[in-house]
C-alpha cells in the first residue's frame, strides 16, 4: 500500500469556524503570543494563560469538522494516510482520521509541569486552578509554547521519509521545524499544497491547489483515487 502523509495547519480547520493565526483577523490580534503561549507567560500570568486555552477548547465543542477533514479519510481506503497536524483541536479525529499525529499538542488534554508523562484528557471544557498534578502543582495545557521542544518531530520526520506522496494543507509554512518537514521526503516524493493564498515557500515540483480546504482537498484526492 502506498504511503501518504498530510502535514496540515489552522487553514484546514478555517472552515470550521477556527480562526488561523496569521490571516487578517487572525487569533493572535486579540493576544500578544507572548502573553499567552509561551512559558513565560505562564509562569507570569497562569490565570490568563488558562483562560485564553478555556476558550478556545469551549469553542471547540461548537465546532465540527469540515470537508476538508472528511475528503482525507476517503484515500484510507487505497493508501495508508498518516496525518501530522499542527493543529491543537481534534478535527481530523472527529472526521475520522486513524493516524493523527499532534506536533503543537492537544487542546483537549492537560500535563503536570514536571512529569512530562502524566498527561489527561480533561472531562470538560475547562482547567481551573486547583486541578493539581501528584505533586500538588497545576495542571497546564497540554500545548507546546513558543520556545519549547517539539518532541513529536522526530516520528513525523520518519514519516515524511517514508511517504510516497505529501499533501500540504492550509499552513502558512512560517514556523519551524513543522515548516521543515516538506524537505524530509524521499526523491519521487509527490507532493500537492492546498492553500486559497500562495505561500511564500519554494513550490518547485509541487502541485499548488489555489483553493480552500473544502474544495481543493477534494480535487486531489478525487486525483489521487482515480490515478493510483
Ligand atoms: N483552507 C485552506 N487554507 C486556508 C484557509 C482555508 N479555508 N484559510 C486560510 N488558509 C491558509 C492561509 O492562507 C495560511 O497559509 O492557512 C494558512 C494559515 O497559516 P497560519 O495562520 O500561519 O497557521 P499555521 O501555518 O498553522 O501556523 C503554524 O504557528 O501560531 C503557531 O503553533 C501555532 O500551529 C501554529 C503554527
Amino acid at each position: 500500500m502506498k504511503r501518504i502523509v498530510v502535514l496540515t495547519g489552522a487553514g484546514i480547520s478555517a472552515e470550521s469556524g477556527i480562526k488561523t493565526f496569521r490571516d487578517s483577523d487572525g487569533l493572535w490580534e486579540n493576544y500578544r503570543v507572548e502573553d499567552v503561549a509561551t512559558y513565560e507567560a505562564w509562569e507570569r500570568n497562569p490565570d490568563l494563560v488558562r483562560d485564553f486555552y478555556n476558550q478556545r477548547r469551549r469553542e471547540l465543542y461548537n465546532v465540527q469538522p469540515n470537508e476538508g477533514h472528511k475528503q482525507l479519510v476517503r484515500l484510507e481506503s487505497r493508501f495508508h494516510v498518516d496525518v501530522i497536524t499542527q493543529n491543537i483541536d481534534d478535527l481530523h479525529e472527529r472526521a475520522g482520521s486513524s493516524n493523527v499525529l499532534h506536533l503543537h499538542g492537544e487542546l483537549k488534554k492537560v500535563r503536570s509541569e514536571t512529569d512530562p508523562f502524566d498527561i489527561r484528557e480533561l472531562e470538560g471544557w475547562e482547567l481551573t486552578k486547583d486541578m493539581k498534578d501528584r505533586e500538588g502543582r497545576p495542571l497546564r495545557p497540554f500545548v507546546v509554547w513558543f520556545g519549547e521542544a517539539v518532541p513529536n518531530i522526530t516520528p513525523a520526520i520518519e514519516l515524511c521519509q517514508q511517504a510516497d506522496i505529501m499533501i500540504v494543507i492550509g499552513t502558512s509554512l512560517n514556523v519551524y521545524p513543522a515548516a521543515g518537514l516538506i524537505s524530509y521526503t524521499k526523491a519521487g516524493c509527490e507532493k500537492y499544497l492546498v492553500d486559497p493564498k500562495r505561500p511564500n515557500a519554494d513550490l518547485n515540483g509541487i502541485h499548488f491547489i489555489e483553493q480552500k480546504a473544502g474544495t481543493g482537498v477534494k480535487l486531489v484526492v478525487d486525483e489521487l483515487l482515480s490515478g493510483h
